[in-house]
């Protein structure tokens, strides 16, 4: 078996596989992340000792896996899915992780409140570049309101940015890219721009 599927038991891409057949756009994919991603994208998270880390869209779990594997504890790891049957899944396949069934566009809501601000990396499993700016901005801000300043990370198909992140006032960086993953995926930081100075604003 190949590093695409090695690891992923048959359970997680059946059930990954029915989701996508039911709802194509929120699933996005029709197989989970490679094993490969999941460690592309453990390695670019930053994370103080008391921080959290918090993956929005964790579908079977295959990143919250690799994220545990990787050193983040348990307890420090929080995850949320709004399919409820898949987050059933990942209270099964994840002891000891928070994993919450809710909207990841509402996050001031759906997560306690001892962990806002206090959360080191947010991973975006959403497929973002399938909405319209409206609700990526939306996901910019509720991201922002329990994470201020820290931005998010967002795993994508595309070959170049997939969010137009200069009109979202944001910056943009490619950490990282595999090919082994179907298709080929980076990982991409953004985080909000700093202010401009006032007179790049009014240039004389
Ligand atoms: C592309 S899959 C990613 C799954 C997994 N993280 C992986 O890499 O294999 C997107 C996941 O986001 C979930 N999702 C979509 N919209 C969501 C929302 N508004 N809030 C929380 N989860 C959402 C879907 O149910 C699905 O499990």
């Amino acid at each position: 078996m190949s590093e695409m599927t090695l690891d992923q038991p048959a359970a997680n891409r059946s059930l990954f596989f029915r989701r996508w057949l039911r709802n194509p756009l929120q699933m996005g994919s029709i197989i989970p992340s490679s094993p490969a991603l999941c460690r592309k994208i453990a390695a670019a998270v930053e994370r103080g000792p008391e921080e959290y880390v918090l993956e929005l869209g964790a579908g079977t779990g295959v990143i919250s896996a690799a994220l545990l594997a990787a050193g983040v504890p348990a307890h420090k790891l929080i995850v949320v899915e709004i399919v409820p049957e898949m987050a059933d899944f990942l209270r099964g396949s994840l002891p000891g992780v928070t994993v919450i069934c809710g909207d990841a566009f509402d996050l001031a809501n759906t997560l306690p409140a001892e962990v806002h601000g206090r959360i080191g990396t947010a991973i975006c499993g959403i497929p973002l570049v399938l909405l319209p700016l409206e609700r990526q901005a939306a996901f910019r801000d509720t991201v922002e309101s329990v994470a201020p300043g820290r931005g998010f990370l967002l795993y994508t198909y595309c070959a170049t940015s997939p969010l137009p992140y200069r009109r979202l006032g944001m910056t943009a960086r490619r950490m990282a890219f595999t090919l082994a993953n179907l298709p080929p995926a980076s990982v991409w930081r953004y985080r909000p721009a700093p202010p401009q100075p006032i007179a790049a604003l009014h240039p004389t």
